[in-house]
């Protein structure tokens, strides 16, 4: 399979906060946020995912693009679809892995995470895949690295998870096509999300027609409208003539408390059920980024339901995080050439 690794010439500001996920050259080292990226670079590893699809669908799922490069799934915070699709990413580019759950390792020793690290690379590491739940982490590394290696975010807090991002954009562009008609929204728990960060990031990239946030008060960050999206606090409004529907789950580890009434209130005002979808689009596709909690924030019939893509965005996921890998390591592979 071929896969075209011509980049796209974007310019980059020095003063950038995000130009450290580009090298000197200008290509993609790291992926810590979607902030930055550009049109360009999101649509080039969509469109680098698209490739993949089809080694997913082969008999042998395997190409040789990162043979005898070595992976390290560093996560702090527990994860099982993040890590396990990372991990199948990895191993369908031929890489070796190594998964290293430091919850109930170092750290709970008393190591500190840049000791982990100088650990990790003298292992001959050359990517990370980072999650913790301290925003700034994955940044915190990519700036401690050794020059060969690349980082890339797979959840940082409530900051940023841009490979699940890029997996929902990819699912939405694959089953809707172009951005600009559509109305997408976001209904939850926003505050504490660092996925619903990230999608609003890739949807305004992609230059999407409206971006919504449907969520009560208490569960929005101030200034929410600064990221370019517009709110409501009514669902069945904020549903009307929505072509994408993402959920998102209660955060509750995250929660202070007082910020909800019951779980049975919530569900009754912002729980996604048929009736409520009936007032989306009849074409409406319904998301969720998983871990989906049924009767909480959704239900049954509709995560189960003929307009739920929600496993569809887990497939999809496997080829996003490979195009992500491949695009990071393209630059190794043009220094060596
Ligand atoms: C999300 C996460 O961990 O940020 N899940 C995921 O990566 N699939 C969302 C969540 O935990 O609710």
């Amino acid at each position: 399979m071929a896969v075209n690794f011509v980049r796209p010439k974007i310019p980059k500001l020095a003063s950038d906060p995000w130009a450290i996920q580009f090298d000197s050259e200008g290509r993609l080292r790291h992926l810590l946020t979607i902030e930055g990226l550009g049109p360009e670079w999101v649509t080039r590893i969509l469109d680098t995912a698209e490739n993949f699809m089809s080694v997913t669908d082969r008999e042998v799922k395997k190409v040789p693009l990162l043979r005898g490069r070595t992976v390290v799934n560093l996560f702090f915070e527990s994860s099982t679809r993040t890590r396990t699709t990372f991990e199948l990413a990895a191993k369908r580019l031929s890489a070796d892995v190594l998964n290293l759950n430091i919850s109930t390792s170092a750290a709970t020793k008393g190591e500190s995470l840049l000791d982990t690290l100088r650990n990790i690379e003298a292992m001959q590491a050359d990517m990370f895949v980072v999650r913790h739940d301290k925003s700034g982490a994955a940044h915190f590394i990519a700036r401690h690295v050794a020059p060969h290696v690349s980082v890339l975010n797979a959840g940082d807090g409530r900051h940023a998870h841009p490979t699940q991002a890029l997996l929902d954009v990819f699912t939405i562009r694959r089953i809707k096509g172009d951005f600009t008609p559509l109305r997408v929204a976001i209904v939850g728990d926003i505050l504490h999300s660092r996925v619903a960060r990230s999608q609003i990031h890739a949807l305004n990239t992609l230059n999407t027609g409206e971006v919504r946030v449907i969520a009560p008060r208490t569960l929005l960050p101030a200034d929410v409208e600064k990221l370019g999206v517009r709110v409501f606090h009514d669902m069945r409004e904020g549903l009307r003539d929505v072509d994408v529907v993402i959920m998102l789950r209660l955060q509750r580890e995250r929660m202070e408390g007082g910020l909800l009434p019951t779980e049975q209130e919530f569900f009754r005002l912002y729980g996604l059920t048929e009736e409520k979808l009936a007032l989306a689009r009849p074409d409406a596709i319904v998301m969720h980024p998983g871990p989906a909690n049924r009767g909480v924030e959704i239900d049954s019939r509709v995560a189960d339901g003929p307009q739920s893509v929600i496993l569809q965005q887990v497939s999809n996921g496997i080829a996003v995080r490979m195009a992500v890998m491949a695009l990071c390591m393209a630059r190794r592979s043009e220094d060596n050439a």
